[in-house]
This record gives structure tokens, C-alpha cells and sequence, in this order.
């Protein structure tokens, strides 16, 4: 569904590839992680793999296979836009507006309540789940997510990624996780791709 082959990405201004000879499939509703430290080009992998690089600022070379599949990110923090809903943060993303959908999605986190706030007057964890909907809102093909569940402690973390767990498996959305985190790694997904760090290259990929 996705082919990702040597892929190698360097800024401009760094001296060194820091992605080297990296290669990944993602099959039709597969979930898996890669798992490398902090500060290791995590983000920068995600943008590359959903387009977001600036052309100015990188130079990568890849061969990559996508057949009109509808990525979407859920990023690290939630990027909602302040000054619109909840509600009108979802329904932004449709093309044909849908209540009926927008407020199934709600209920689904438990945020029907809430679609008449701003971002800023809801939590962190109801950001999160909010970000979380809208990805869902475009019904995409592949999700990318860029460790989505750093910011939450851990009580809500556990119960905010059972949820997401669930919902990913149950609409067959398949998925890539990208995260420091390995407990993370291993309750979200079967397979984990190791990363090594400086160059970062594939160190091993472990399936439970
Ligand atoms: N435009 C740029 N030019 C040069 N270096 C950059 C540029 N953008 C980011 N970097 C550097 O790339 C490195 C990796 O950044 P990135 O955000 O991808 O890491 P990360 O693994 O997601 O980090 P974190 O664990 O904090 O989320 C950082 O050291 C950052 O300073
Ligand atoms: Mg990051």
C-alpha cells in the first residue's frame, strides 16, 4: 500500500545523510511502529513520508510507491485551530458537510458535549482526542502517527491509546506509529522497526 525504498535525507546545512538506506512496506491495514531516541529525526521522517518537507531546506532521494491513498498525520501536539469549534474543527476537513458523521465521531470519544468549545477551553487529552477525530473525519487510507500521546500522563495515556487501538483495527485504517517510546510501540503494534541512531538505518524488526 505504501513502499518506501532507500530512502536518504539530509538538511542542507547538515554535513551527513541522517536517514541512510532506509526501506519500509506498510501492507493494506497494517498498524507498526518505529522505534528509535529522542531527538532522532522522528518528525522529520513523518513529514517526509506525508510530503511536508520544504524542498528548500532538504535533499532526499527515495523511490517510493503510493496508489492514491489519503494519508493524514496526527502530529505530536494537537494543532487545532483556535479560533474556530470544536465542531468547526472537524467539519473543516469534509468536503460535504455531514452532521450525522461528525457527530457519531464525537461520541465515539465522548466529547459530544463539547462541540461548541474552543480548543483552548478544552484539556489537553480532549485536544488530542479532537486531532484524533478529525484524522478519522477524512476516512483516510493510511494514518501516520508522530507519538501523538506525549504530552498525556500516564492514566489517560493508557486509556486514550486502548481507545485509538481500537478504532484503528475496527475501520481497518492501516497505520504507522513513530515513537522513542517502546511500551508504546509494543501495546499499539505487532511489529517494531528499530532504528539505530547517527546515521539512523534499520537495526532490526521484531514482530510479537
Ligand atoms: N530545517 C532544518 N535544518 C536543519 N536541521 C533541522 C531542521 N529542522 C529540524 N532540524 C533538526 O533535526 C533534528 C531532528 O528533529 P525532529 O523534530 O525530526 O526530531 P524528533 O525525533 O521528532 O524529536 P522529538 O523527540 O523532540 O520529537 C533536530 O536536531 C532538529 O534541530
Ligand atoms: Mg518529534
Amino acid at each position: 500500500m505504501l513502499e518506501i525504498k532507500n530512502l536518504r535525507l539530509k538538511y542542507i546545512d547538515s554535513k551527513d545523510f541522517i536517514l541512510d538506506w532506509i526501506s519500509f512496506n506498510l501492507r493494506k491495514w497494517e498498524i507498526f511502529s518505529i522505534l528509535w531516541p529522542s531527538w532522532c529525526w522522528k518528525t522529520t521522517l513523518i513529514n517526509a513520508i506525508g510530503g511536508l518537507l520544504d524542498e528548500n531546506e532538504v535533499i532526499l532521494h527515495w523511490e517510493v510507491n503510493l496508489h492514491n491513498e489519503n494519508i493524514w498525520i496526527v502530529f505530536q501536539t494537537p494543532s487545532l485551530i483556535p479560533w474556530k469549534t470544536a465542531y468547526e474543527n472537524i467539519s473543516i476537513v469534509l468536503k460535504k458537510q455531514d452532521d450525522e458523521k461528525i457527530l457519531r465521531l464525537f461520541k465515539m470519544v465522548d466529547l459530544q458535549w463539547y462541540e461548541g468549545y474552543f480548543p483552548k477551553k478544552l484539556s489537553i487529552w480532549m485536544q488530542q482526542r479532537l486531532n484524533f477525530i478529525r484524522a478519522l473525519a477524512i476516512d483516510p487510507d493510511i494514518l501516520l502517527l508522530d507519538e501523538p500521546f506525549s504530552a498525556l500522563d500516564t492514566v489517560t495515556k493508557k486509556k486514550i491509546m486502548t481507545e485509538f487501538k481500537d478504532i484503528l483495527e475496527d475501520r481497518n485504517i492501516a497505520c504507522i506509529f513513530v515513537t522513542h517510546n517502546e511500551n508504546e510501540a509494543e501495546f499499539l503494534s505487532k511489529k517494531i522497526i528499530y532504528l539505530t541512531q547517527k546515521p539512523t538505518k534499520i537495526k532490526k524488526t521484531e514482530n510479537a
